[in-house]
């Protein structure tokens, strides 16, 4: 495993996304499942885990908590508070005021089973949101001791250069791969600039970029897929070109798509960090993997000038994810998680 600084803060080069073992991604494992994969990606050299409070909501961080347990202070754990209120959270100052987050913060910290979080986001930087007011509530979680550092998620670069003069941010949180670049024209650079790193959410496009779905996969439950344009069976039709891309780089190197797919934004950028989601033993070893892949400059400019060509096809919105609405996650079974 080789290891990256997001700003003075130093995480696994590819870290694991946790919300898929509750939230998200239709069936969910068993807990134990779960837990033992989490130990794996550890075993493995994975340092940087990744949880909300609106992943299940919550039990995704009763569990991310309780599998970290063991190495909690060897790991860098990193989870988010959304600004609207969660199940149980009413309160009248409103979510976003310093009440509302501080004693969402609290409630993370308990199901986390530990007393302070790595990094703490800001998971939708609302636009009329006052972005300073919650950089000085960090600023003073950090000085109480209960997050180290905090970033924020999907935010814009105003948002950034304002949030970042009242207290520094060490990471933001925002969907990029191969299929999602619209980060590249401004954030990427700025947190560059200003020595923010920049941690990758769905970095495999929802699984997209491994190659391993086609139109006929079903999907169930709360799985996105079943709402995200890139996954319309005509989409996924005519983002082939994208997928013979990567088969063919990958063929002839002998590794995978989906580590090419990681290996690229690992070349391209020195701050990113990309968090998959992974759920079965054969993927945590091959994302995780793709750490170590090295990509030649030729290589990758290759790949630059091939993307450069290809047209993508639907993306994966927020207001997408919305049509789901209150549909729960599944188990294994097919039993709907309450
Ligand atoms: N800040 C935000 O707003 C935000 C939004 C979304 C996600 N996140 C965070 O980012 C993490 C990653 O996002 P994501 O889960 O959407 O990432 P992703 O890795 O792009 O997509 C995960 C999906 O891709 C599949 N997949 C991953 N690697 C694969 C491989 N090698 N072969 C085949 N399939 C593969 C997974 O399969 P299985 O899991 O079924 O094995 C899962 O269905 C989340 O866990 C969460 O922590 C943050």
């Amino acid at each position: 495993m080789n290891y990256r600084m997001l700003r003075d803060v130093k995480v696994s080069a590819i870290g694991m996304g946790c919300m898929g073992f509750s939230h998200g991604y239709g069936a969910i494992p068993p807990e134990e499942e779960s837990i033992r994969l989490i130990h794996k990606a550890y075993d493995l050299g994975c340092t940087l885990f990744d949880t909300a409070e609106a992943y299940g909501p919550y039990t995704n961080e009763e569990l991310v908590g309780k599998a970290v347990k063991p190495f909690r202070d060897k790991i860098i754990l990193t989870t988010k508070f959304v600004p609207v209120f969660q199940p149980g959270q009413e309160i009248s100052e409103g979510k976003l005021s310093k009440k509302g987050v501080a004693n969402a913060l609290n409630d993370s910290l308990k199901r986390l089973q530990t007393d302070y979080v790595d990094i703490y986001y800001e998971h939708r930087v609302p636009l009329d949101s006052n972005v300073e007011e919650v950089a000085q509530w960090m600023g003073d979680f950090i000085k109480e001791g209960k997050i180290r550092a905090w970033g924020q998620s999907q935010s814009t670069a105003e948002q950034i250069k304002k949030a970042h003069a009242v207290t520094p941010l060490t990471a933001i949180q925002s969907e990029y791969s191969m299929m999602e670049r619209m980060f590249e024209k401004d954030v990427i650079p700025l947190c560059k600039e200003l020595n923010i790193g920049f941690v990758a959410f769905s970095p495999m496009a929802s699984g997209f970029l491994s190659g391993k779905y086609n139109t006929k996969t079903q999907y169930n439950g709360d799985d996105v897929r079943r709402v995200i344009t890139r996954f319309t069976p005509e989409n996924v039709e005519k983002n082939q070109p994208l997928l013979d891309l990567l088969n063919q780089v990958a063929d002839k190197k002998g590794i995978t798509p989906a580590q090419i797919s990681l290996a690229w934004m690992l070349h391209k950028y020195p701050h990113i960090v990309p968090i998959p989601g992974m759920r079965k033993d054969e993927r945590v070893v091959e994302n995780l993997g793709a750490a170590d892949v090295v990509l030649t400059d030729e290589e990758f400019n290759n790949i630059e000038k091939e993307l450069a060509q290809i047209k993508i096809y639907g993306n994966r919105t927020d207001e997408d994810i919305h049509k789901l609405g209150s549909v729960k996650a599944m188990d294994y079974k097919g039993e709907i998680i309450s």
